[in-house]
């Protein structure tokens, strides 16, 4: 199968650096790759946010704070990669800057590991867009929820969480709830939109190396999925 999984900074890292984590989703990958062809699209994570807040302070725009914000996927990339190498995996050292190179790459290795792409959304969008463009089979988003719920479980802690909902709803949810100030979302709506254009199957799971192993195998109860 080939497959892309978006891994959230906050999943990878949690505390930076967090080095066992990473090598135990390594150690995961890795043994995946013997069977499935995949792309990972690493996030920024807390170090992401640090940066792109201390250059804001300067007062710079949000297109240089997204581009410092996509350099730092970008490190967190080179820290998957690393950690894949010393597992002995079959991973590509090069951080592929576009959809196009990634795939190039994919030919060459059983992994490939990038981050962001172009400003103005998040590495949802960027793995959503990647998904569509190399024709995965599935997107596996690795994330800090353990799915989709109908309302922010943080605002209401009493709100349901979907096993399975289809892009269209995945699109509405995403797009109610990114009108409340300061609640966090499960994912950027561009990402919801590209979902729905390309009918890929998706799902969306509480990031640890036993939930996509446990997912990549089949067993999808540990979040939500996403269909056309
Ligand atoms: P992330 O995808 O990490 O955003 O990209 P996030 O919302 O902080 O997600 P988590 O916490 O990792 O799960 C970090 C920042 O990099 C810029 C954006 O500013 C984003 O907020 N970025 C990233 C882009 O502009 N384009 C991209 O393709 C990727």
């Amino acid at each position: 199968m080939r497959l892309v999984v978006s891994l959230g900074g906050s999943v990878l890292l949690g505390k930076f650096p967090d080095c066992s984590r990473i090598g135990d989703f390594a150690k995961t990958l890795s043994k995946l790759s013997d069977e499935h062809e995949i792309f990972v699209v690493t996030g920024g994570g807390k170090v992401a946010r640090e940066y792109i807040s201390a250059i804001r302070g300067f007062g710079a725009d949000n297109t240089f704070c997204d581009v410092a914000g996509i350099l730092v996927t970008r490190l967190n990339a080179m820290l998957l990669i690393s950690a894949l190498l010393s597992e002995g995996c079959d991973v590509s050292k090069e951080v592929p800057e576009t959809f196009e190179r990634a795939l190039e790459l994919s030919k060459l290795y059983r992994v490939v590991v990038m981050g962001g792409t172009f400003p103005g959304h998040t590495t949802d969008a960027t793995s959503a867009l990647l998904a569509e463009f190399v024709g995965a089979e599935v997107l596996l988003n690795a994330t800090n929820v353990d799915g989709v719920y109908e309302e922010d479980p943080k605002v209401n802690p009493e709100a349901r969480k979907f096993e399975k909902i289809t892009a269209r709803e995945l699109v509405e949810i995403v797009a109610r709830s990114e009108f409340r100030a300061g609640s966090s979302n499960v994912m950027d709506l561009l990402a919801a939109k590209v979902i729905e254009r390309s009918g890929i199957k998706t799902i969306i799971f509480l990031g640890t190396p036993e939930n996509l192993e446990r997912v990549v195998r089949g067993d999808v109860s540990v979040g939500t999925v996403v269909e056309p």
